[in-house]
């Protein structure tokens, strides 16, 4: 297991991260762990992951699927949890522990110039590669912490179109507020960066990697557990939390407004188990090749 950390923090994107949606995350963990395990769920039985095996999760977050890579591999496996948050880790600690899971380890780290030991069977990351500042970098870099033939898989979200989830709130709040310039502090290239097949397919290929395959993922998500729980998430995080934070004033004028046109439509996808709406991702696997 590698144990030589390269510094978090180096990039603006990274600061971002800290700075602004570690906090907002914590608030909403419900909501998102909850609704990005729909997309690992449907793909980790048939992962090329067993018993012995080493694995690094990449932007692993609160860990949950590191913690469970770790019990798959078992005693005689290891899992590294490498994330540039350590708010996020503090978490992702704390429920190993509770867990008691022991071959796993979380290091705050820059996925993208992490030095990584090339020893790992299997590098896994969901939903965390599409926020590389350089995604051929970053990925290239994954790919050093994999043995010759060992296998990366990543889950990306699909279009913006295809995830009506945080397509819809942003046309709402958009009819209210003007969409975020240049300027806008981000978190990176954004959730839908990885969304081309085409695109993703020339950069894991210039990374290095071989034997690319996509295959779609579409599930129910549930973004609220309330039409209310639901606005104020939407209005926190995601396309529409980007245009409300970076309109400031000009959105807290606008809120009750802006509060009741997301609240008219959410409201729409009630179910029994909260406010659930489409959601559609890609899972990329390539291999390192031999
Ligand atoms: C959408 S969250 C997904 C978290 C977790 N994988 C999950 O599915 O619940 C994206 C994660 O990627 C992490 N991240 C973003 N850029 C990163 C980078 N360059 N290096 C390491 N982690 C990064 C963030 O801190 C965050 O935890």
């Amino acid at each position: 297991m590698s144990t030589a950390e390269a510094p978090a923090g180096s990039s603006e994107f990274v600061d971002f991260w800290n700075e602004v949606l570690v906090p907002k995350f914590v608030k909403y963990r419900h909501i998102l762990v909850g609704g990005l395990t729909h997309h690992s769920a449907k793909i980790l039985p048939s992962l090329e992951v067993g018993e012995g095996d080493k694995v690094v999760d990449v932007g692993c977050g609160f860990g949950d699927t590191a913690i469970e890579f770790a019990r798959r591999v078992g005693p005689s496996g290891s899992v590294l949890g490498v994330d540039c948050c350590d708010g996020f880790l503090e978490f992702a600690r704390a429920d190993a522990k509770a867990a008691g899971v022991e071959n796993l380890v979380f290091v705050e780290g820059d996925a993208q110039s992490y030095r990584f030991e090339p020893v790992h069977d299997f590098c896994f990351s969901r939903f965390g590669t599409q926020f590389f500042e350089n995604p051929v970098a970053g990925l290239r870099n994954m790919r050093t912490a994999l043995r010759p033939g060992g296998v990366m898989t990543m889950i990306v979200w699909r279009t913006i179109d295809d995830n009506p989830w945080l397509g819809l709130p942003k046309e709402i709040v958009l009819q209210y507020l003007p969409p975020p310039g240049d300027d806008a502090r981000t978190c990176g290239p954004g959730p839908f960066s990885m969304a081309d097949q085409d695109m993703v397919t020339r950069q894991l290929e210039i990374a290095g990697y071989a034997d690319i395959e996509f295959e779609r993922v579409d599930a129910p998500l549930m973004v609220g557990r309330t039409a209310e729980d639901a606005v104020e998430f939407q209005i926190a995080l995601g396309p529409a939390g980007e245009v409300y934070r970076e309109a400031g004033e000009e959105a807290e004028r606008r809120r009750d407004d802006i509060d009741a046109a997301l609240k008219s439509e959410l409201s729409k996808y009630e179910t029994p188990e909260g406010i659930v709406m489409a959601s559609s991702s890609w899972k990329i696997s390539a291999r390192n090749p031999d």
